[in-house]
């Protein structure tokens, strides 16, 4: 049986994009702008054994294509959010043994400052976070907003490639692990354990020493979730655990294997990456309670809500369409997949399907049981590691996992044991906190001569 992980997909703003069920009655993710509402979050997660929660970000606005821009401030998509990185901080001051997964984006942080406020993190949690590495699809709109020039897909990923190279000289390379001593009699630190990093790359320079001391992690947890040919190759490359949205066991087994693929061509082992399904699911008590359940959460979204949002991916206003019109008479020069995708639907079809799940996961509807089963056929199926749960309604999704279907997985065996207190020795099933093996930010370690003595 497949050893398995979780962790709980959050976003601190009122919904996850392209879908606004805010309005559900027993729906509390319109407290995201309260610490009171992270906390409870935190020990659902903490005390049902979930391995960690993780904080998505966007920067930049989806309803730029939009038809309906009001519908995204009416119905609280995509903005106002928090920062996911302070959010975080609270968490980790109130957990003990949770994971905390950031997102932050190689396009917009600066690299030097970035490196310090993870090792901030890592070292106040005791080795408890992970970085998310993304470089931000929505940057036409992001790059407005920071004043700064626009970077195509692919040459994204080659400026993510050389934020993380200076970012491991900094973590692995500027101070030695042993580095601190703190003898009052002595010194505070060793010289002799103490390095200057250079990097001057493509995009990103620093010359001189890191800014924070080894964390406990060094490196925090890398997690990473491109999935065009070159988000594949960088994932393939740095990912630790890479995320994939959800599908059938063939879409997933595809996936799988394609990121395994990319870790082997970067010469790492293909069992070094974790692969990680987002998996969405509504829980009853009966398969007809779960149906119930399920109509209520879709009726709780406007149907303002589909219009828009289908047309922040394609420019379209399907609403303008009689609902009868086939989907190949459409035409769109922005996201074609999420047209042609639709091949032999109408425009009826898709709203309902839009309406349904957007251009995200469908949820597996059932009970526990059910629920259980597919998780288990799936990882089996697709060669997977674990799951990312995308909570439809919060708190309640994630209490029905946890108290539902986590005992039924234990019981059978599926759950994975972590090796010890820091988020790689837990997720990874690592014996060290710190980076090791094949990966590439362990030939950063302190290559740099010491401070002379
Ligand atoms: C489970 C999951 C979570 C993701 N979270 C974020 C996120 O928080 N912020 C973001 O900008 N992109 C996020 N993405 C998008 C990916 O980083 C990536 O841009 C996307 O999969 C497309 O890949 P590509 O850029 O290689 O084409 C996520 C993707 C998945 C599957």
């Amino acid at each position: 049986m497949k050893k398995l992980h979780f962790g709980l997909f959050e976003n601190a703003q009122a919904n996850d994009t392209g879908r606004a069920t805010w309005r559900h009655p027993d729906n509390q993710r319109d407290q995201y702008d309260t610490l009171e509402y992270w906390l409870k979050i935190a020990k659902i997660c903490e005390e049902g054994g979930l391995d960690f929660l993780f904080l998505a970000d966007a920067w930049g606005w989806a309803e730029v294509n939009g038809v309906r821009p009001d519908v995204a401030s009416i119905e609280g998509l995509d903005l106002p959010r928090l920062d996911p990185f302070i959010v975080a901080s609270a968490i980790l001051a109130h957990t003990e043994k949770l994971g905390v997964v950031m997102t932050g984006s190689t396009l917009l942080e600066q690299p030097y400052a970035f490196a310090r406020r993870m090792a901030t993190l890592d070292q106040l949690s005791k080795g408890r976070v992970g970085w998310n590495i993304v470089t931000t699809g929505t940057a036409d709109t992001a790059v407005k907003a920071f004043g700064v020039p626009m970077v195509a897909h692919d040459e994204r990923y080659a400026m993510a490639d050389d934020f993380v190279q200076l970012v491991y000289k900094l973590w692995e390379g500027a101070w030695e692990p042993d580095a601190l001593t703190k003898d009052k009699q002595g010194a505070f630190a060793n010289p002799t354990k103490v390095h200057a990093i250079s990097h001057e790359g493509p995009y990103f320079r620093s010359e001189g020493y890191g800014n924070s001391a080894y964390s406990p992690q060094g490196t925090p947890v890398l997690f990473q979730a491109g999935s065009s040919p070159a988000g594949r190759a960088f994932g393939g490359k740095h990912g630790e655990c890479m995320f994939v949205g959800g599908g059938s066991v063939e879409q997933l087994a595809q996936h799988s294997r394609a990121i395994r693929a990319a870790a082997v061509e970067s010469g790492r082992d293909a069992g070094s990456v974790r692969v990680m399904a987002e998996f969405r699911c509504i829980i009853g008590e009966t398969e007809e309670d779960a149906q119930r359940l399920y109509q209520e959460v879709l009726d709780s979204q406007t149907p303002e809500v589909t219009v828009a949002s289908y047309a922040w991916f394609t420019g379209l206003d399907l609403s303008a369409y009689d609902p009868a019109t086939p989907m190949t008479d459409l035409h769109t020069e922005l996201s074609q997949s999420q047209v042609s995708r639709f091949a032999g639907m109408t425009v009826g079809d898709v709203l309902k399907d839009w309406h349904e799940h957007g251009a995200g996961s469908k949820a597996f509807v059932g009970t526990a049981e059910q629920v259980a089963d597919r998780i288990i056929e799936l990882a089996e199926g697709a060669d997977l590691d674990g799951f990312l749960l995308a909570p439809v309604i919060q708190p309640g999704s994630t209490i029905d996992f946890v108290e539902k279907v986590l005992p039924i997985l234990r019981e059978r065996g599926a759950l994975g044991e972590s090796r010890g207190a820091t988020l790689r020795e837990r997720l990874v099933e690592s014996d060290e906190a710190t980076i090791t093996g094949d990966h590439p930010a362990v030939s950063y370690r302190a290559q740099a001569p010491a401070i002379a003595v």
